[in-house]
């Protein structure tokens, strides 16, 4: 058996925790491979709507193995918040949900290092999510972090000790920088206690013996390929690689082993945080879409950023992620438009780029679009493809000639039931 994936392939917030809900009746595990709390993955039925932050998108399904894989970083304090919310539905979390040992933890220490880190750049700022990612990452590579494993050790509070004392020192070096640990410490330790409470596993062990004996697996994507720490707008990306590759080294799956990968994206295109988005709307288009998209952060409530959909950027992550399928979210956003606009280049110091330069920062990037007709009418209430308007069908053949891949998805609406398969 192989592993399929699923991930964004803009800047984030494409709708993942949507589709790995409508797809999870399909599998045996859901698998989580990188990010941490500063992700945001939405799920809607029966009048709920649920936030996720490290449980994998298939935790409302029985019989599915949700697993937490060694490239994500743990907060406690968030995952028990999690925990909690999940209460009222009455899941078996000890059985359905495992965690890798591998798995890296988010310690208070990083979040202040994060937001020491994040008013140091003053207007360079990364806008980063301040849940303490960057700094975990950065002590996982610098080989200084703590995993879930190590909670099970006799020297644990030793360990915990030395890297806090590192941290301190560097926290020093920030002018102006107050703060008090002692008073998120407790919340810490209770979210320790809790981790222990659960199953923690050699995941790579549990995943290639699942895979062997059959089991249908899905890796579950956070951020998108344009937040990706090698691939994405460098420096204002995340400190994970997002991207298919991630998900053999965040899950221990060898590539050989990955089988579809199903690229998701909103019909237009957001972003949160800093950095560059050529074709970022700063009028009232760009204000209409974030109403009625209701763009606005799921981890953080920030307001995102909102632009038309941009084909060069999607090609770009397309070839990255070998993508053999598309999921196209959000359609009914653009109901009310007469028209919709799509970037198929751009104008980079008055030459023809199809891909985005690498000095994107400090260059004025200017996005070519083509116009096509919008549907106008309310797709909302749309239960099959077939019956969807020519419009929409139309966007979707354009969307397909231009990427080259088939769009197997059609999303209208944020519950698990406005979902369209086209083929
Ligand atoms: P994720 O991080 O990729 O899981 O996406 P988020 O949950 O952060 O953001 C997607 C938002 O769009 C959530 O509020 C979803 O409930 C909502 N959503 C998902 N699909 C659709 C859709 O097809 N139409 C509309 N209107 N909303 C959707
Ligand atoms: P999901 O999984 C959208 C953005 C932040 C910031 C940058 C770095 O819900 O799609 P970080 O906290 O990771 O150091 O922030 O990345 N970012 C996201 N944007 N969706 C997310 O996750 C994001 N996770 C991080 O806004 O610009
Ligand atoms: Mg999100």
């Amino acid at each position: 058996m192989k592993v399929d994936v699923l991930l964004g392939l803009q800047w984030g917030d494409e709708g993942k925790g949507k589709i790995v809900d409508v797809l999870t009746p399909q599998y045996d595990i859901i698998a989580r491979f990188q990010g941490g709390p500063n992700a945001g993955h939405t799920l809607e039925f029966e009048g709920v709507k649920h936030v996720l932050h490290t449980i994998p998108s298939g935790i409302f399904h029985g019989n599915v193995i949700n697993l937490i894989g060694n490239g994500v970083v743990i907060d406690p304090v968030v995952f028990q918040k999690e925990l909690e919310k999940l209460a009222p539905f009455n899941i078996d979390i000890k059985s359905r949900l495992v965690i890798s040992k591998k798995a890296h933890l988010i310690l208070p220490s990083h979040r202040l290092l994060d937001a020491a880190s994040e008013a140091a750049k003053g207007k360079n700022k990364i806008g980063s999510t301040l849940k303490g990612i960057g700094p975990t990452y950065m002590d996982k590579t610098g080989r200084n972090g703590l995993r879930v494993g190590d909670i099970f050790l006799p020297n644990f509070k030793e360990k915990y000790d030395a890297l806090v004392e590192k941290h301190e020192n560097i926290l020093k070096h920030f002018d102006n920088f107050e703060y008090n640990l002692a008073e998120m410490e407790g919340a810490w330790m209770e979210g320790i206690e809790i981790l222990r409470s659960l199953t923690a596993v050699d995941s790579e062990q549990y995943l290639n013996a699942a895979m062997k004996a059959g089991k249908k697996i899905l890796a579950e994507g956070a951020q998108g390929t344009m937040l990706d720490i090698d691939f994405g707008t460098y420096p204002y990306v995340t400190s994970s690689n997002t991207v298919t590759a991630g998900t053999c080294t965040g899950l221990g799956i060898a590539p050989s082993r990955i089988g579809d990968v199903i690229g998701i994206f909103k019909a237009y295109c957001t972003r949160v945080g800093s950095g560059p988005f050529p074709t970022e709307l700063l009028d009232e288009v760009g204000e209409q879409i974030r109403q009625e998209g209701r763009e606005f952060g799921s981890t953080t409530g920030r307001p995102r950023r909102c632009g038309w959909i941009d084909l060069p950027a999607m090609k770009y992550a397309i070839m990255i992620n070998g993508v053999t399928e598309l999921a196209m979210m959000k359609a009914d956003v653009l109901d009310k438009f007469d028209t919709i606009r799509a970037c198929t280049k751009y104008i980079v110091d008055g030459v023809e780029m199809d891909y985005l330069p690498y000095d994107i920062d400090s260059v004025e990037v200017t996005p070519v679009y083509e116009d096509i007709p919008g549907w106008g009418t309310d797709l909302t209430g749309l239960t099959s493809y077939a019956a969807a308007p020519q419009a929409l069908k139309d966007y979707v053949t354009y969307l397909e000639r231009h990427l080259e891949v088939p769009v197997t998805t059609v999303s209208v609406g944020p519950d698990r039931k406005q979902t369209l398969a086209t083929k």
